[in-house]
């Protein structure tokens, strides 16, 4: 799977705004388009990508386990999928993932549902999101393996123990929240080493990220932002540097519901 490196979140995107920002990002040079049912802009994602050549766009979505019937997995999951088709304008999806786990539900069922998905051609590769190794060991082991696993990642949340697991397993790990919603933004380290290399600490963390071969989806509402994000190919921080980033994990959190399985 061919994923951008830099691709653009639309989570609190919603309406004319998130029309004009992915219209945008994309004539600045965005491809990828991270996008979920709860984020109901599936709609105004579609005005936005209006007259782009769709092969070159890579598109996302994600479905929460809460919009399935349990008595009816396998046609409430081809729903969710034809419903984001639909509401996106499109006739596939690049990547489609379960956007939480929870073992109240059968998870390598489900699973194996995406899998029909993608032999119907309904969505290029079937993957998750907020599994930990514990969740992808358990699909693993019955013999089912995500493409990719979107999880909350940047400095203060370094899941070097995860990013490592699903290297070798070969499922791609595509980092959420890079910024911690802009408060790892404000960190001296990052100012520091940024202004060393005439860079902000956006870019400083998305290059840490570019170096790591860890795809992202930082979400930018101004052309400044948008701009700003995807120039960071003209730099390199130095192993010093990266192994500074590193040391700032914290194991700090920004996005956990009260049913998160992060503990499993
Ligand atoms: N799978 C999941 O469960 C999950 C969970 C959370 C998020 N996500 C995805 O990850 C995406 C990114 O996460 P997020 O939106 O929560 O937060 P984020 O990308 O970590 O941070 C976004 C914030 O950073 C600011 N920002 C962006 N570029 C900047 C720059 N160059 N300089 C200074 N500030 C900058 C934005 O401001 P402006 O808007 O003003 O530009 C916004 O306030 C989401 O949009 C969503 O697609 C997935």
């Amino acid at each position: 799977m061919k994923i951008p490196l830099i691709g653009l979140g639309t989570w609190d995107l919603r309406g004319h705004e998130c029309t004009q920002t992915v219209k945008l990002a994309l004539e600045l040079g965005y491809r990828h388009i991270d996008t979920a049912h709860v984020y109901e802009n599936h709609e105004a994602i579609q005005k936005g990508i209006k007259g782009f050549d769709r092969k070159q766009l890579f598109i996302t979505s994600k479905f929460p386990l809460e919009m399935l019937d349990a008595e009816n997995i396998s046609s409430s999951i081809e729903e969710s999928c034809d419903l984001a088709l639909k509401q996106l304008g499109t006739d596939y999806l690049d990547l489609y993932l379960i956007h939480w786990p929870h073992r109240t539900w059968p998870i390598t069922e489900i699973f194996k549902v995406m899998e029909t998905l993608v032999q119907k051609g309904k969505i290029k590769k079937a993957g998750v999101s907020n599994f930990t190794i514990h969740h992808l060991e358990d699909l693993l082991n019955d013999g089912h393996k995500p493409a990719a696993n979107q999880v909350e990642f940047h400095p203060y949340l370094y899941q070097e123990e995860l990013w490592q697991y699903c290297k070798v397993e070969q499922i791609q790990l595509i980092a959420y929240r890079p910024f911690g919603k802009g408060a790892v933004l404000k960190d001296p380290i990052l100012k520091k080493i940024g202004s060393s290399h005439e860079k902000n600490s956006a870019q400083v963390i998305l290059r840490w990220l570019v170096q790591k071969e860890i795809p992202t989806i930082p979400k930018a509402s101004s052309e400044e932002h948008l701009a700003e994000n995807l120039d960071v190919f003209d730099f390199e921080l130095s192993a010093k540097e990266m192994h500074e980033i590193d040391k700032l994990n914290q194991d700090k959190r920004y996005c956990k519901a009260d049913d998160s399985e992060f503990e499993y």
